[in-house]
C-alpha cells in the first residue's frame, strides 16, 4: 500500500494532522498501536486555547464543541487567604474552552471515515525504514498479518514513549529534559464543581486544581510526591486532602461522589530540538513534554498539526521543500513560549521538597505581583490562552 503521508499515533496531534491534510485532498493513513476505546479511555487534557477550538471549528468538526465545550472567561490562583481572579476577557478578549481530551478525539475519530481519514488500530510492532527516501515506509502486524505502508512523509505523532523520535538520529543529544519532584494525582466524578472557572491553589500542603468536564462532572487534581502510589491513595484519602487544600479557597461545596477515573502523572519538561529527520517529522508529545499546570500539552500538539499541515500542503502542491526546512523553526518558537509558562506557573504553584523560606518568598512575591499589577494579570492572561500562531 502506498500513501503521501503516514501517520503514526491516534492521539491529537496525529488526528488533527490527519484532518488537516484530507481537507487539503492529501492522502494519508493513521497507525495506531491501541484500540480505539483504549485511547478514549485515557483521561488527559482538557482546556482547550482559542487556536485549538478555532482548529476544530475550521474543520467542521465542532458540533460536540459548541454543545458540550465550556467557556470560562476567568480562572483562579488562589494562594493561602486570597484568590487572585484573572480576568480573560478584560485581560485579553479571549476566553478558554473547557472540553476534554477524550471528546475531542472520539469527534475527530467519529469524523474520520466520512472524510476519507483511514486509521488502523492495534497495529503491533510499527517500525520506520528508508527514512532518506520518497518510499520511506511504516510496518507492522495487524489482524496476524504483516503489512507495510510506503509514503512520501512520515509524521511521528506517537507520544512521548513511541518510536519515532528514537528514529531521529541525534534525538537524544539534542533533547532537554527538567524533572520535577512530584506528580499530580487526578480524580474524575459526577459531581458539580466546586467552582464554575478553573482554581489554581497554592497551599502549604500542596498545590491542588479544581477543574471540570460538564456542570455536573469534576476533574480535581492534588500535587504528590514523585513515589506516591495509586493504592495508597483511597478515594476517601483524596476527597478529604482536596477539602484541606481547596476549602478556603472554594466558592462552593466539594460534593463527592464514586471515581469515575483516578491516577497519577508525573510532571516533566521535556523538549527535543530535532523534530525532523529527512523526511520524518515530529509532532506534538512525540517532541515535547510540558507538565501539566497551565492545560498546554494538547493546545501544542495541535499547533504543531497546523505547522505541519501546512508544511506538507506546500510540498505537495509545488514540490518545494522550504516550508518542510522551515517547520521545526515555527514548532519550536512555540513550544518554548509554552513550556516556559508551564515551568513558570508549576514552579509558582507547586511546593518542591527543599525549598528554603526565600524560595518561599519568591512565590509570594510573585503571586503578589499578579495580585497587584495589571500587566503581569496580562502576562498571564496573554500565556494561557496561548501564543497566536
Ligand atoms: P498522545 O496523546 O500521547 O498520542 C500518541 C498516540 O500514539 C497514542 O494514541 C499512542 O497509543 C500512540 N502510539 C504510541 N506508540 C505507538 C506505536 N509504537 N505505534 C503506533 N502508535 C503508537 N495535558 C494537559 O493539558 N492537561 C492534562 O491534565 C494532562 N494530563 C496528562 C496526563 C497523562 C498521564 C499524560 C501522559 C499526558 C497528559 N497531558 C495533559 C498532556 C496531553 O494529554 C498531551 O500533551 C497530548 O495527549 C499530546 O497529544 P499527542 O497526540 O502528541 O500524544
Ligand atoms: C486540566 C485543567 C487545567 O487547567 C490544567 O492546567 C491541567 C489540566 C484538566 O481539566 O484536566
Amino acid at each position: 500500500r502506498r500513501t503521501q503521508v503516514a501517520i503514526v499515533g491516534a492521539g491529537p496531534a496525529g488526528l488533527l494532522l490527519g484532518h488537516l491534510l484530507r481537507a487539503e485532498g492529501i492522502d494519508c493513513v493513521i497507525v495506531e498501536r491501541q484500540t480505539r476505546d483504549h485511547v478514549l479511555s485515557r483521561i488527559r487534557a482538557g482546556v482547550l486555547e482559542p487556536a485549538t477550538v478555532a482548529l476544530m471549528r475550521r474543520l467542521g468538526i465542532d458540533t460536540g464543541l459548541n454543545a458540550n465545550g465550556i467557556e470560562v472567561s476567568g480562572f483562579g490562583i488562589a494562594d493561602g487567604d486570597r484568590t487572585i481572579r484573572i480576568d480573560l476577557d478584560a485581560s485579553v478578549g479571549q476566553r478558554l474552552t473547557v472540553y476534554g481530551q477524550t471528546d475531542v478525539t472520539r469527534d475527530l475519530m467519529d469524523a474520520a471515515p466520512a472524510r476519507g481519514l483511514d486509521i488502523v488500530f492495534e497495529a503491533a510492532g510499527v517500525a520506520l525504514h528508508d527514512l532518506g527516501s520518497d518510499r520511506a515506509a511504516v510496518t507492522f502486524v495487524h489482524n496476524g498479518r504483516e503489512q507495510r505502508i510506503e509514503a512520501d512523509v512520515i509524521a511521528g505523532c506517537d507520544g512521548f514513549h513511541g518510536p519515532c523520535r528514537r528514529a531521529v538520529p541525534g534525538s537524544a543529544a539534542a533533547s532537554m529534559e527538567f524533572s520535577y519532584p512530584f506528580g499530580w494525582l487526578g480524580i474524575l466524578a459526577d459531581v458539580p464543581p466546586c467552582s464554575s472557572e478553573p482554581i489554581y491553589a497554592s497551599t502549604d500542603a500542596g498545590f491542588a486544581l479544581v477543574s471540570m468536564r460538564s456542570p455536573q462532572r469534576s476533574r480535581y487534581y492534588i500535587q504528590v510526591p514523585s513515589d506516591a502510589r495509586l493504592e495508597d491513595w483511597p478515594a476517601e484519602r483524596l476527597w478529604d486532602e482536596l477539602e484541606r487544600r481547596l476549602g478556603p479557597a472554594s466558592p462552593g461545596p466539594i460534593r463527592r461522589a464514586p471515581a469515575l477515573e483516578m491516577s497519577i502523572a508525573p510532571l516533566r519538561s521535556f523538549v527535543c530540538e530535532r523534530m525532523r529527520h529527512k523526511r520524518l517529522f515530529l509532532a506534538g508529545d512525540a517532541a515535547h513534554i510540558v507538565p501539566p499546570t497551565g492545560a498546554k500539552g494538547l493546545n501544542l500538539a495541535a499547533s504543531d498539526a497546523i505547522y505541519l499541515a501546512e508544511a506538507l500542503t506546500l510540498f505537495f502542491r509545488t514540490g518545494e521543500q522550504g516550508a518542510l526546512d522551515d517547520y521545526e523553526r515555527r514548532a519550536l518558537a512555540r513550544v518554548w513560549k509554552s513550556e516556559r509558562f508551564a515551568w513558570y506557573l508549576t514552579k509558582l504553584c507547586h511546593r518542591f521538597p527543599g525549598d528554603t523560606p526565600f524560595e518561599r518568598r519568591m512565590q509570594q512575591a510573585e503571586l503578589d505581583a499578579i495580585a497587584t499589577s495589571s500587566v503581569t494579570q496580562a502576562m498571564v492572561a496573554e500565556n494561557i490562552v496561548g501564543a497566536p500562531l
